[in-house]
């Protein structure tokens, strides 16, 4: 079978590999291990894996809650998809749980019609490199529960960690039937680009459909080199990986307490992102857009800028009114990613935003 496509929802020994990684080292229990291999289910990089599930989801005008900003792969795929997103408020620590349910419950009562997803990443999110602390999981676990809304849970920057990793929502998904788990290789090894998926058995099929619609299966050659990967490299790799991340997370950080004016910003204990935003009315008036164009781009530093991260239609929940509004962005938001280049490079990038920004804000 060497020449022949492969089956559409993976490389049986990929999955096998992956079935027992996700039970052994993330602890679900949803799955036994290694023989509930047809479970997993392998896509083209775990965004291909959010294309399915909101394909599968999402009727036209169907309600889905992300955190304000998320990730913008996720944002955009719901508006295209015929969704209609509603941001809740995040703060340093993601998405704060009595908002998300107020979100609920207020933007079923505007929109008549039942909220359907909720969109969460656990482990340092992007862009903002939040980590949701466990009592916020189960909060939000149960608050999906009750609502009856159907979970999305990323965990695609799960093993780029500088802590110890927090227990995921899915292991309180024990009978598989909330909570539509998807990750990646992507984060620590992009070249490979395998996204794997655990989802309610009742979506399974139509995602498997619909991943054979967009492409038939995914690369054999690609999963065969990702199960010798996960099989043997990873765990003597990733301790390397992950080392060197967190030394350029600290040069960031470092730099950013050291010269950037008073203002909100995130310490990450994983992922590639820190995210600041000016105080107060600043950080829906500051014009990062523009900011990187006329000052930072000039003097060699970019940023990407808070607008990025957040649909191009939808509303937002405003903690204030404790209402639906229409869409609030964080424009004065900036990301700032120090994942691509040396932490010398970093420290003299990050110190020149951090004066720039004294100048302009
Ligand atoms: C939160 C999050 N989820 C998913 C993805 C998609 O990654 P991939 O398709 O490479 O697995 C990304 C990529 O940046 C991301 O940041």
């Amino acid at each position: 079978n060497e020449f022949q496509y492969g089956q559409t929802a993976g490389w049986p020994g990929l999955r096998k590999v992956l079935a027992k990684r996700l039970v052994k080292k993330d602890k679900l229990n949803c799955i036994s291990g290694e023989e509930d291999w047809e479970k997993v289910l392998i896509s083209t990089g775990s965004q291909q894996a959010i294309y399915l599930a909101l394909d599968i989801l999402i009727n036209p005008g169907d309600i889905v809650i992300t955190p304000s900003p998320a990730y913008l792969g996720f944002v955009t795929t719901v508006v295209k998809v015929g969704g209609h997103v509603v941001t809740a408020p995040t703060d340093n620590e993601g998405l704060i749980p009595e908002y998300v349910e107020d979100t609920i419950i207020k933007a079923e009562k505007k929109f008549g019609r039942k909220v359907k997803i909720l969109y969460v990443v656990e482990d340092s999110d992007n862009p903002k490199g939040t980590t949701l602390p466990v009592k916020r999981r189960e909060q939000l676990f149960d608050i999906a529960e009750r609502h009856d809304v159907i979970v999305i849970c990323d965990a695609a920057y799960k093993e780029m960690q500088f802590e110890e990793r927090k227990p995921s929502m899915k292991t309180l998904d024990k009978d598989n039937e909330r909570v539509i788990y998807t990750s990646t290789s992507s984060k620590e090894a992009a070249p490979i680009r395998i996204g794997y998926t655990i989802m309610p058995d009742y979506l399974f099929t139509e995602a498997e459909k619909s991943k054979g619609y967009l492409d038939l299966c995914t690369p054999t050659l690609t999963q065969r080199v990702a199960e010798i990967y996960y099989d043997k490299h990873i765990d003597t790799e990733l301790p390397k990986i992950v080392q060197k991340y967190k030394e350029q997370k600290d040069a960031a950080y470092n730099g950013l307490i050291e010269t950037f004016p008073e203002g909100d910003f995130t310490n990450p204990s994983g992922g590639f992102f820190i995210w600041y935003q000016p105080k107060g009315e600043k950080a829906f008036t500051f014009d990062v857009r523009k900011f990187n164009q006329e000052v930072l781009m000039p003097n060699e530093v970019l940023v990407v800028p808070g607008a990025a991260f957040y649909p191009p239609s939808g509303h937002s929940y405003d903690p204030e009114a404790r209402d639906i509004e229409p869409l609030k962005v964080i424009t004065g938001g900036m990301r700032i990613g120090y994942s691509f280049v040396s932490k010398e490079l970093i420290d003299v990038g990050v110190r020149k935003l951090g004066n720039l920004l004294k100048e302009n804000l």
